[in-house]
């Protein structure tokens, strides 16, 4: 049977190699377990004489004592060691910059809006809106495009099957809700999506209108134009911006116009891109709002909303503006 200072000695060579707690644990076993040294002496001492086993038993109590110091010293050590290392790899560097929040940005197409009404506003004109699924009516006939009319297919639109409803083809429909539930003098623009079956550079199957109706006394053609082209400068901010407007036929107005713009100015002349449609309402649209046409008359307008920021974008694709590309999108910013 080993000494008590033999044990210690053992016991100290053991607990220096153990490199975790749960080694220790395994050491610790050998010298304090059941069948452990220490206890092993402990256990021998009932054979030993009455003269040899005090002082014997002061032995092993105090190598025992010994060795559960060293075994406090070693866990600790090994803790300390442990808590060390998880402090340096789990460190946080606060200097390093912070991971930056991209921000969101407001689309193209709604600062554009935002200011076509902004501009219309100081004009005095008000906002409304109305319902992008509409009634055959509103959409059409209300507005001289009568069933079987060939002027329907001027626009292609998408019907809604077994209804008498479409996706609006056009903003023109806000024109007869807004007559029927007001009396001029009305002066309002109507921003909204629109649909049409459509697709190319200029054209997109969804796409933005921005109506226009101003009823009132004496209204003419000529205060079209005054307002448009006013518009159109202080949109571009440009006064010397060309535009045309050259003679077309809409069914709910008469005369009718379309309105082309600058997009290019070349050595061989200026490049227009049509951007709306417009003219002095029809009596029979006025009529179908419930306005008098002896004693009011107005004017109307349809810009395509979209074409409006392609040119003051320089754009020159439309579908780039709902590919949600963040790419094109983030240079609006
Ligand atoms: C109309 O929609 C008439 N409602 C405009 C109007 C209103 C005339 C009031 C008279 C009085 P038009 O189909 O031409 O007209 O369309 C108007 C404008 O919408 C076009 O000039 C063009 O700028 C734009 N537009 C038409 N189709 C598309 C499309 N698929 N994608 C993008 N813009 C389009």
């Amino acid at each position: 049977m080993q000494s008590p200072s033999d044990i210690v000695s053992d016991a100290r060579t053991a607990f220096a190699a153990a490199a975790s707690v749960a080694e220790l644990e395994q050491a610790k076993a050998r010298f304090l377990g059941k069948s452990g040294a220490l206890t092993e002496l402990l256990k021998a001492l009932g054979k030993l004489s009455a003269e040899e086993r005090p002082a014997a038993g002061v032995a092993i109590n105090e190598a025992k004592g010994t060795v559960e110091a060293l075994l406090k010293d070693r866990r600790d050590a090994i803790l300390a060691a442990d808590l060390a290392e998880r402090l340096k790899s789990e460190s946080v560097d606060v200097t390093l910059p912070g991971r930056r929040q991209s921000l969101g940005g407001l689309h193209p197409i709604t600062r554009t809006q935002s200011r076509i009404e902004q501009l219309f506003g100081s004009m005095g004109f008000g906002v409304a809106s109305g319902p992008e699924i509409e009634n055959d009516f509103f959409n059409f006939t209300a507005l001289r495009m009568f069933p079987d009319h060939p002027s329907r297919s001027m626009q292609d639109t998408f019907y809604i099957a077994g209804t008498d409803r479409v996706l609006r083809t056009h903003t023109s429909p806000v024109q007869i809700r807004y007559m029927r539930s007001h009396q001029p003098p009305i002066r309002i623009i109507c921003p909204g999506r629109v649909y049409r079956c459509d697709h190319d550079a200029t054209h997109s199957p969804m796409f933005h209108q921005v109506e226009g109706l101003w009823v009132e006394e004496g209204v003419s053609l000529a205060d079209l134009k005054g307002t448009l082209t006013q518009f159109l400068q202080r949109f571009f901010e440009r006064d010397d911006l060309a535009i045309r407007f050259r003679p077309s036929y809409f069914p709910f107005v008469e005369p009718g116009v379309e309105i082309d713009m600058e997009w290019e100015r070349t050595e061989k002349g200026v490049k227009y891109l049509e951007i709306g449609g417009a003219g002095v309402v029809h009596p029979d649209v006025l009529r179908n709002g419930g306005i008098d046409p002896e004693r009011y008359s107005g004017f109307a307008f349809g810009m395509g909303l979209d074409r409006l920021a392609m040119l003051r974008y320089g754009v020159n694709d439309l579908r780039l503006f709902f590919e949600n590309d963040l790419a094109f999108l983030e240079q609006f910013r």
